[in-house]
């Protein structure tokens, strides 16, 4: 089983929000599982330009290191979605990377992959921000199992806390991946997209990522 960790915070290993993220890692390794972390800040990723290739082809025409990361979305069971809150949103690191997937959404492309999402913040309204991640895998039909958010105003004892809780919920998504674990929401969210999804489905075309990989294949090198 793989669990894929998303950081997007600039501030590298500085960051609060990365102390969340390893913490639930390591309690997904502690469950079993393989993990990967990927830092999207120090990644190449421009900005969605709505040329329409990827609904029309199935492959987006931007060349950059976004394949990459997609084709290790792909290949995950589970995703640990993490972003510090940026004027009551996710950094614009993973804003571009949410804003580069309409494919993974008008395929349903997370269907059986299950995720949670952890933030921090300076003062708070940490659970808009962990609605916006958590949205954005229910939206490619994946499954959302929780998260955490942690207001660093609120001293250490409250940053222990939310890393305690993170490990605890790094265990409980591989827990839930192996169960199969089904919300009402997901199915109620799928049920509704179905048909977006069959009119593309009926078109023929299927995502070929791979076409692109080979002009971003250093990107994780260079990390
Ligand atoms: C550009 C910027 C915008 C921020 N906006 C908010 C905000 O709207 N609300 C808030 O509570 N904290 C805000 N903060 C504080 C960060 O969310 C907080 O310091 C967070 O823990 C940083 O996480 P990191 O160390 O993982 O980067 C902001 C910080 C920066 C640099």
């Amino acid at each position: 089983m793989k669990i894929v960790g998303i950081q997007s915070s600039p501030r590298g290993k500085n960051s609060n929000t990365l102390k969340l993220l390893d913490a639930a890692l390591n309690g997904a390794a502690e469950a079993g599982a393989e993990i990967e972390a990927i830092d999207v800040a120090k990644l190449k990723i421009k900005y969605c330009t709505a040329c329409n290739s990827c609904h029309e082809t199935g492959v987006c025409s931007i060349k950059d290191d976004y394949n990459v990361v997609l084709e290790k979305l792909l290949g995950a069971d589970g995703i640990i979605w993490s972003s510090p809150n940026y004027i009551t949103n996710v950094t614009a690191q993973l804003k571009t990377l949410f804003d580069r997937s309409p494919l993974v959404i008008h395929e349903q492309l997370f269907e059986g992959k299950y995720s949670l999402s952890l933030t921090t913040a300076g003062s708070g309204e940490v659970d808009f921000v962990l609605n916006i991640m958590n949205n954005f895998m229910t939206h490619c039909g994946g499954n959302v199992i929780g998260g955490i958010g942690c207001a660093v105003a609120q001293g250490p004892s409250a940053m222990e806390t939310a890393i305690e809780k993170s490990h605890e919920m790094g265990k409980d998504l591989v827990e839930a991946i192996k169960e199969k674990r089904q919300e009402a929401v997901h199915e109620a969210w799928r049920e509704r997209f179905k048909y977006v999804t069959l009119p593309i489905k009926t078109t023929g075309h299927t995502i070929a990522i791979t076409e692109s990989k080979a002009e971003s294949s250093d990107a994780l090198a260079r990390r």
